[in-house]
């Protein structure tokens, strides 16, 4: 018998959809049981978002500073599970508050020390610099990660910024003033994750996940989009400085995230359509290192 537990927290239902769909090979085995647990914060995060809370989140977020959680139920915390199935989505280019919260407590080295743990993430699309934070909080638990999904929404960069913002706001995930498509993961795409289930229960039974990487990228697990890897860098960098100053002047706290709110905006709507360009005019003597940080992002 194989215990698995499949550990997520999700706002909109997203990722918990995700993370159902993903263990359906796993709950028709008899050889496998299987637990849920969700992260609870003990204060949790509105859904949907208004802008004080969404621009609020960020300097904590970003600086990964912890919150408490609630306790896991006791099975979770005593199980010795074979395998655990990590989702977490992305906020603010690094895994979300409550998902650091869980990485940063003393139940995650309890549940994760010495296992062997796959990464889902579920994101807008901007998800590569995140998880080498995870990577970096996994380790510390001591847990072995031996997989990653990374599942995104595939439409152009720009129309996920209007289409989430759309969501978030409103909490409903319904096509942005009638014309843009569906935002976050495809309903086709979270339908079929259980490809990656298949792939992954193979390698649990056969105890052995040194080729699972290359199945799972096979079956479309990781999406690489070059331009957005170096967005994801030159944005972490002014994110650092953003959130270090916000912390700084706790007493200017409301107007310092007024004027990120504007940088957010021209980073997102001047700057990125630009570096855009410039980054696609350097793609030919670029080639060989963005092979080289393809093969780098879909590997673990
Ligand atoms: C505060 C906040 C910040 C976010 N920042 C990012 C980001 O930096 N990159 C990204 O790809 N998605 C980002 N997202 C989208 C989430 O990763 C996720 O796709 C969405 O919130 C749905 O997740 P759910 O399953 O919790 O509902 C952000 C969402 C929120 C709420």
């Amino acid at each position: 018998m194989k215990n698995v537990l499949v550990v997520y927290y999700s706002q909109s239902g997203q990722l918990k959809d995700i993370a159902q769909n993903i263990a359906l090979p796993f709950l028709n085995d008899d050889e496998i049981r299987l637990d849920f647990y969700a992260i609870e914060p003990q204060n949790d995060f509105p859904f949907p978002w208004d802008n004080a809370s969404f621009f609020g989140v960020f300097p904590e977020t970003f600086r990964q500073i912890p919150q408490e959680i609630k306790i896991p139920p006791q099975n979770i915390l005593t199980t010795d599970y074979d395998l655990i199935l990590f989702h977490y989505q992305v906020w603010f280019l690094s895994p979300s508050l409550p998902v650091t919260s869980f990485l940063k407590s003393s139940y995650a080295g309890e549940i994760l020390k010495n296992k062997a743990v796959v990464t889902i993430n579920g994101s807008r699309n901007m998800w590569a610099l995140a998880q080498e934070k995870v990577k970096k909080l996994l380790a510390e638990n001591q847990a072995h990660l031996v997989g990653n999904i990374a599942l995104t929404d595939r439409n152009i960069n720009l129309v996920s910024v209007v289409t989430i913002v759309d969501w978030l706001f409103s909490g409903i995930k319904r096509k942005a003033y009638g014309i843009f498509p569906l935002p976050g993961v495809s309903d086709k795409e979270i339908k079929e994750s259980s490809k990656f289930g298949k792939v992954i229960k193979k390698h649990l039974k056969s105890n052995d996940y040194n080729e699972m990487q290359p199945a799972l990228i096979a079956n479309g697990a990781v999406e690489f989009r070059w331009f957005l890897i170096s967005m994801d860098k030159k944005a972490n960098k002014m994110f650092k400085a953003w959130s270090t100053l916000i912390l700084k002047f706790p007493g200017q706290r409301v107007f310092l995230l007024k004027c990120f709110k504007v940088y957010l905006f021209i980073a997102i709507w001047i700057l990125s359509p630009i570096v855009h360009l410039i980054e696609l005019i350097l793609y030919p003597l670029r080639y060989f290192s963005i092979q080289k940080q393809k093969k780098y992002h879909q590997g673990i």
